[in-house]
């Protein structure tokens, strides 16, 4: 497995690096905030597979990456379709803030729904969310991380919500799901590569496991179906631990 992150100030201007699939969707998106995610997640998916693939030749001009279509299966599930053809590789998308990443699965297999990967950031969660959305065992390892309003109350929520969601796309339903259907157990010693290892056990699948990471005010998690090695970073992404959360669409909420 490999990942590459992005940010908004990444993405090409103008439209020749989408498809005219992916042009069609963006045009029905007329919130600012839904079309910049939308962009920022198809340059993430398309970088990463351009260098996965080895096609980094199409990196030097946008209109090439056009034939990289990032596209969506009636659930949402994203695939991969390179020059018209559905490439046999599998990805798993995610924004948040201003940056997004690709996770890009081993060459070679058809097979999708094999990966899930979320990124989140390190904010506060209320003490109703905390109480609606995690199993109890999952609220007792909040607790213990620290007080509500607290760094550790805010990074232990966050964390789990992402390893939830990133199992919750391996399964293709997202958050159709009862997220208590899911619960999350952690490492918390993180490797030199600055992965620690999951797993998420979901009451109707089986069992998930997956690494996350802490990069500054940003948590990455994984989950797969098998178990894997943690990814390994793609070159030509930009350094999500230095990343700052933007919200770039405040200002203009509406497309003009
Ligand atoms: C999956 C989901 C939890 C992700 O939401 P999020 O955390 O706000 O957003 P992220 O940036 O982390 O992930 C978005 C990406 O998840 C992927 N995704 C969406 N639905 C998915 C699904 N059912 N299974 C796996 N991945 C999915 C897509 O690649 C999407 O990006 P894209 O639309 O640009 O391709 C959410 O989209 C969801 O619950 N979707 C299913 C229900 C739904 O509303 N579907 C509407 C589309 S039919």
């Amino acid at each position: 497995m490999r990942w590459l992150a992005v940010c908004e100030d990444d993405i090409p201007s103008g439209d020749e690096w989408l498809s005219a699939a992916e042009r069609s969707r963006q045009e029905r998106m007329r919130f600012t905030k839904r079309r910049t995610e939308y962009r920022l997640r198809r340059y993430a998916g398309k970088r990463a597979v351009a260098v996965a693939l080895g096609l980094t030749d199409r990196l030097a001009e946008p209109s090439r990456l056009a034939g990289v279509e990032m596209l969506n299966r009636p659930g949402g599930a994203p695939f991969v379709r390179l020059d018209g053809q559905d490439a046999s590789v599998d990805v798993s998308l995610t924004d948040r803030a201003g940056w997004a990443v690709c996770l890009v699965g081993p060459e070679g297999t058809m097979t999708s729904g094999t990966l899930g990967v979320d990124l989140e950031i390190v904010e506060d969660r209320s003490v109703t969310f905390v109480a609606d959305y995690f199993t109890p065992a999952e609220q007792a390892f909040i607790h213990t991380c620290g007080a509500p309003g607290s760094d550790g109350w805010a990074w232990s929520a966050n964390l789990l919500w992402s390893a939830k969601e990133a199992a919750l796309k391996v399964l293709r339903v997202g958050l159709r799901a009862d997220t208590r259907s899911v619960e999350v157990s952690l490492d918390l010693q993180p490797r030199p590569d600055g992965w620690a290892a999951l797993s998420v056990e979901a009451s109707y699948a089986g069992v998930f496991p997956g690494w996350w990471r802490r990069d500054g005010a940003y948590l990455l998690t994984l989950a797969a179906r098998e178990p894997h090695q943690p990814p390994a970073r793609l070159d030509g992404g930009s350094d999500l631990a230095h990343g700052i959360p933007t919200h770039s669409w405040i200002g203009r909420p509406l497309v003009e």
